[in-house]
This record gives C-alpha cells, sequence and structure tokens, in this order.
C-alpha cells in the first residue's frame, strides 16, 4: 500500500488543490458538510446571499451574513496549512491553489497561493476603486463605504461573477507540470473551480478527505482530517 510519504518522496513539483475542508480544524466551517453553512437556516438560502445580484439587492443582509459567518472567525493556520508551506520551503511544493478566501495558507507562510474565489483580505471601493483590507470591512458597521462614499465590495467571487483570468492560467500552468496532485477538504462541487485539475498530467493523484469524492480509480484515498494527516508528513 503506497503511503503519502511515499508520494510525497518521490515527488518535488506537488500542487495542493484544497477548499473549505481545509480550514474547518482552524474553526472554520465548510459550505456541504452536516454541519456546514449550507445546512444553515437563514432568511435567504446561503447559496443566494452570497451571489452578485444578492449583493447588489440586499447589501445589508449580505453583509450582515458575511460578517457573521465569513469574516466572524479568529481563526489561524492549523497543521495542513503550516505542512503546505514547510513542502514549498523545502522546495517540493510549487503551487497551493485554493477554493478558500481565508488567507490562512499565507497566514501559515506560503508564498504561491492561487485563491480561485479571491479573498475577503482585499476589499474595493465599487466608485472609486480604492483598496481596502479586512480590517476596514471589521471596523465599520452594515454597509462598509469609502471616503469617496462609494460601497466598498469583497474581492471574493460570488455566485453569478467570473473567477480571475490570470489566476487560472496560473492555476494550469501549475497543474499542468506537477508531478503530484493532492486533492483535499473540497467537494469538488462547483465549477469551474473543480473543473480545474482535468489539467493535471502526472501520475499520482492523492485526495485527503473527510468524505470520499468522484475521482479517479487510481487516485490514492486518504480518509481523514487533513490537518492530521498532511501533519504526519515530513517534508
Ligand atoms: N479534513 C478533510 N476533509 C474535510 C475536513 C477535514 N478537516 N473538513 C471537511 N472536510 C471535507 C468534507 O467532507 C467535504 O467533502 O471537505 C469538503 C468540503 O466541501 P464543501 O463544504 O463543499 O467546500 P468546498 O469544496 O470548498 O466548496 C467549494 O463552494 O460555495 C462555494 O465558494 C464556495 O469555495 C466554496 C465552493
Amino acid at each position: 500500500m503506497t503511503d503519502l510519504q511515499d508520494l510525497v518522496d518521490r515527488a518535488s513539483r506537488i500542487v495542493f488543490f484544497g477548499g473549505a475542508g481545509v480550514s474547518t480544524e482552524s474553526g472554520i466551517p465548510d459550505f456541504r458538510s452536516q454541519d456546514g453553512l449550507y445546512h444553515m437556516q437563514y432568511k435567504y438560502p446561503p447559496e443566494e446571499i452570497l451571489s452578485h445580484d444578492f449583493f447588489f439587492r440586499e447589501t445589508g443582509e449580505f453583509f450582515r451574513f458575511y460578517r457573521d459567518k465569513l469574516i466572524g472567525y479568529e481563526a489561524s493556520p492549523n497543521a495542513a496549512h503550516k505542512k503546505l508551506a514547510e513542502l514549498e520551503r523545502a522546495g517540493k511544493l510549487s503551487a497551493v491553489i485554493t477554493q478558500n478566501i481565508d488567507g490562512l495558507h499565507q497566514a501559515a507562510g506560503s508564498k504561491r497561493v492561487l485563491e480561485l474565489h479571491g479573498s475577503v483580505a482585499r476589499n474595493t471601493c465599487l466608485r472609486c476603486g480604492k483598496k481596502y483590507g479586512l480590517e476596514e470591512i471589521r471596523r465599520q458597521e452594515g454597509v462598509p463605504h469609502c471616503s469617496c462614499g462609494g460601497i466598498i465590495k469583497p474581492d471574493v467571487v460570488l455566485y453569478g461573477e467570473s473567477l480571475d483570468d490570470g489566476v487560472i492560467a496560473e492555476a494550469i500552468r501549475a497543474l499542468r507540470s506537477a508531478d503530484l496532485l493532492i486533492v483535499a477538504g473540497t467537494s469538488l462541487a462547483v465549477y469551474p473551480a473543480a473543473g480545474l485539475i482535468r489539467y493535471y498530467r502526472g501520475k499520482d493523484v492523492a485526495v485527503i478527505n473527510l468524505d470520499p469524492l468522484p475521482l479517479p480509480s487510481d487516485a490514492f484515498f486518504f480518509q481523514g482530517k487533513v490537518g492530521e494527516i498532511l501533519g504526519r508528513i515530513k517534508a
């Protein structure tokens, strides 16, 4: 039985493709697990709240949910984030591709992080384009406004919005030249993000997930918590 350490030892250009399950051990709920965001009861379905149309139609309600559920956590990197940063420093990992918007990979020290769905750390005034950090959104109450009076919108990809072409191109480049793909903490339910892994050309695929995933039959599946499993790996 090939174990994860063997796969890591024989790779030199690892690409990690992760989702919300990578941050649950930091205290941030995921979306589709039983205790995930999409199973919580709100006035509107969370997938509707996190959409482009809802942002502009019910901006106050959007920010109530956003503050409570997406930036309401004082989360810190867990063993998974830290190990990936260590593998990058060791020259073994070429990129982290994440669907998460929490910035925890960078907080753990990872340098090449491709954020397919943007980040709560980046916020832009819709009127003048001025940039703000997360602290400005936290400092204000209700709908955050720029000094020019415009509304500040988080640079996160909402349903109905497109992903950044540059980030997609970089993710495809990394996947094409990788020799080990590790897919972890994701349901692979959301496109186009989930579809990017088809650009991987290497032989070895490792999946680390609590729930089984619909993946190629020759993928190595390690069922369990990604923080625990990656935490045991030696870079
Ligand atoms: N270790 C390993 N796997 C875990 C852990 C953990 N500690 N915690 C949860 N998981 C698994 C769950 O079993 C589930 O399969 O992670 C997966 C999380 O799936 P989702 O909640 O669907 O999250 P994700 O795949 O990132 O969702 C993709 O959906 O709403 C959009 O933009 C949002 O980026 C998000 C996208």
